[in-house]
């Protein structure tokens, strides 16, 4: 009888992908970051959250969502419940652009089978994507985020709701409803998920 187990070396760990990522050299965006950010939270969590990359305090502290878009981005997760601590955030790319300007497509391509692994090892029950860039990059379209919110998608069977970024809504006060619509709707998606 064949064993189903596949070799060891054949399964993904999240020892070996930090191991990786934290040295990576993949694209120009090591040349000119502080460190990698290789992503936070719970590694089991029902809950992943995908931003675009890190800005300058997130280059600065090793990790995604600490500075102003970061904290607006807590008081989202606290209105439907939930910790940072509980739930898992990542980056479509892992290191600073210069300037914060949005990653290129070679640099998102280049880093995505990162996040792909991390996706792979969390196994959420739902993807909350965070702005244009990353969902785009992720539903590998070009459609606007005001035509990519406001409905549930799925990532390889997972299903995948975009919400606005937190460093829109600063600046967007109108759209929160929106992304309020978004968060509701992401809830309502776990609550039907039975197991
Ligand atoms: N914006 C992002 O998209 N990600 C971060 O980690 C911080 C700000």
């Amino acid at each position: 009888i064949a064993d189903s187990t596949p070799p060891s070396e054949l399964i993904d760990s999240w020892e070996a992908l930090q191991a990786e990522v934290a040295p990576c050299t993949q694209c120009d965006l090591c040349k000119t970051r502080i460190q990698t950010v290789f992503g936070s939270g719970n590694k089991n969590a029902g809950w992943m959250f995908i931003g675009e990359g890190p800005g300058q305090s997130e280059d600065q502290q090793g990790l995604p969502f600490v500075g102003k878009a970061g904290q607006l981005l807590t008081e989202m997760l606290r209105a439907i419940g939930l910790d940072r601590e509980e739930v898992f955030i990542a980056n479509i790319v892992k290191c600073r652009p210069p300037a914060n300007r949005d990653p290129t497509p070679v640099e998102i391509e280049s880093c995505k089978p990162y996040l792909l692994r991390q996706l792979t090892l969390v196994k959420p029950k739902i993807i909350v994507v965070l702005g244009r860039v990353a969902a785009q990059a992720l539903l590998n379209t070009d459609e606007p985020i005001g035509k990519l919110r406001g409905q549930i998608r799925a990532l390889n069977g997972t299903p995948l709701v975009v919400v606005y970024h937190p460093a829109y809504l600063l600046r967007s006060l109108l759209d929160k409803r929106k992304a309020w619509a978004d968060l509701k709707l992401a809830m309502q998606t776990v609550k039907n998920i039975k197991g």
